[in-house]
């Protein structure tokens, strides 16, 4: 592991709502636990003017509110605002930028980080002013927010701007889910455990779930999320990382380049979805009103912000298939969707039935086994085995017995970092194993780009569902036509 050196932190965008949510916070977070590296600073831009002192101020407001309240403290914030300065920069006019050029000047040995919390169109043209500048160094990097690009295209240009300015072994795409403490957890269960290794594979799995259900709406997002929808904001980045993280072969070690490779070639053997197939393995759906045992909520078009009788997809549920010998057969069915009855993100993987079974015949059904990675709202592993109903009297009767670890109550004290913690903590180290590859998400990009193309013919149909519901009835059908049914555990 790299040491990490004096860095600067360069925030694009930090008045949005990713800053003061989530990067502010988590190095809040850094600071108080002393991770941040002597001489760092954090160098915040945005349009607007504002005072150093009221930019502070704002910080403080939302570090009050997204910061757990046993870690506030007066101590910590001060350390933080020591670091933190504002200057007022319209990222795409030229003559605001001699401004940052002279604040990075001062201390030019610093490591640098440029983190583009601004939205993707932009990051061509930042890319070049800082160039023309010379704010980039050799050893800086650039990071990119999600979502990159709208197509396959738009991001290929994207990406290709970029590059123009920074290599991309300096290129780091953020995927917020792959800071998420269960997504490494993955790796280490698969890989470090024997006993998955070699089951891990269409011989001994029936089929795979993946879940990510939000109970929240759009929060004030709606003409962002309108032009995205389900898919890009969801399945084209977060569902799919999971995705090929479940699937991939095993990489031959834990370096950025090896884990990436196997992502690359997973997400290349992702059978294509033709219109002829998406009958039966797409559905898309959009939320109406409902309510959530406690208050009525609106649906998505008389959302905050909503214009007319939008068609956008807040659900999409796929079933997809990997064409290559470790999954030939084996039917991964994947979901997400906002506005359901609860929050829950969840791998389940279904273990095949024993070949031969002794017990009772009416209780083949249970002879299988589950795995399943509960990513959130609790993090955890658990695996459901069969053991014998304890008792004399009858015969051997077989029960599901569910083998529990629980994160929170396994390693009662320990704090989990939050995903974006852990990954500046990354980039300023320079490990870019966590981060998406251009290739990666080009690749992501053509398996979407293939199923969105067919959403404007006219046999697309968008299914409503209540809002605080299991989303559309008829994503049900393209697992019931298997004989399976989605598994939610609590
Ligand atoms: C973001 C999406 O990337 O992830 C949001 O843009 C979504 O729409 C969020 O709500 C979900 O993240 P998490 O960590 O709460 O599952």
């Amino acid at each position: 592991m790299k040491t990490p050196t004096a860095t600067d932190i360069i925030i694009f965008g930090a008045l949005g709502d990713l800053s003061l949510r989530k990067l502010i916070p988590s190095l809040y977070d850094l600071e108080k636990d002393n991770l941040l590296p002597e001489g760092s600073r954090i160098i915040c831009l945005a349009r607007q003017r504002m005072k150093n002192a009221d930019y502070l101020n704002k910080a403080h407001q939302n570090l009050e509110v997204h910061v757990e309240p046993e870690r506030f403290e007066a101590q910590t914030l001060n350390r933080l605002s020591d670091r933190i300065s504002y200057i007022e920069l319209d990222f795409l006019n030229a003559e605001h930028y001699p401004k940052l050029a002279k604040a990075l000047e001062d201390k030019p040995h610093q490591q640098r980080i440029f983190y583009y919390a601004t939205a993707a169109e932009f990051f061509g043209s930042i890319s070049e002013q800082l160039n023309t500048h010379q704010c980039i160094t050799k050893d800086c990097r650039v990071v990119l927010e999600k979502p990159l690009g709208f197509d396959r295209e738009s991001s290929t240009a994207i990406n290709f701007q970029v590059a123009q300015h920074f290599n991309e072994a300096q290129i780091y795409r953020i995927d917020h889910y792959l800071g998420k403490e269960t997504v490494q957890n993955l790796l280490a269960l698969r890989f470090a455990n024997p006993i998955f290794g070699t089951q891990w594979s269409e011989s001994s799995i029936s089929h795979v779930e993946i879940t990510i259900a939000e109970c929240v709406g759009i929060e004030g997002r709606w003409s962002y999320f309108d032009k995205a929808g389900q898919m890009r904001d969801m399945v084209q980045n977060h569902l799919l990382q999971l995705l090929s993280l479940v699937a991939m072969d095993p990489p031959d070690d834990l370096s950025a380049d090896s884990i990436r490779d196997q992502k690359v070639k997973l997400l290349k053997q992702l059978k294509p979805i033709t219109q002829e197939m998406q009958k039966h393995t797409v559905v898309c759906g959009q939320y109406a009103s409902g309510n959530n045992d406690v208050e009525l909520l609106p649906g998505y078009n008389n959302e905050e912000g909503a214009e007319g009788n939008s068609q956008t997809e807040t659900y999409v549920a796929i079933r997809a298939e990997i064409s290559n010998w470790r999954w030939a057969g084996v039917p991964f069915y994947l979901r997400a969707g906002k506005r359901l009855a609860r929050k829950k993100t969840q791998i389940t993987v279904h273990f095949k039935q024993q070949p031969h079974f002794i017990f009772d015949p009416e209780q083949r059904h249970l002879a299988s086994n589950k795995l399943v990675l509960s990513l959130q709202p609790n993090e955890g592993v658990s695996l459901q085995v069969q053991t014998k109903s304890p008792g004399i009297n009858n015969d051997i009767q077989i029960q599901p017995t569910v083998l529990d670890l629980n994160f929170n109550k396994e390693f009662k004290g320990i704090r989990t970092p939050h995903a974006y913690e852990r990954l500046l903590l990354e980039i300023i180290k320079g490990n870019q194993y966590l981060f998406v590859r251009r290739d990666e998400i080009e690749h992501a990009w053509t398996w979407c780009d293939n199923i969105m193309q067919h959403w404007q013919s006219p046999e697309h149909v968008l299914h409503k569902y209540p809002a605080g519901s299991w989303g559309p009835s008829e994503a049900e059908f393209i697992i019931r036509k298997d004989g399976r049914q989605w598994s939610l555990e609590d």
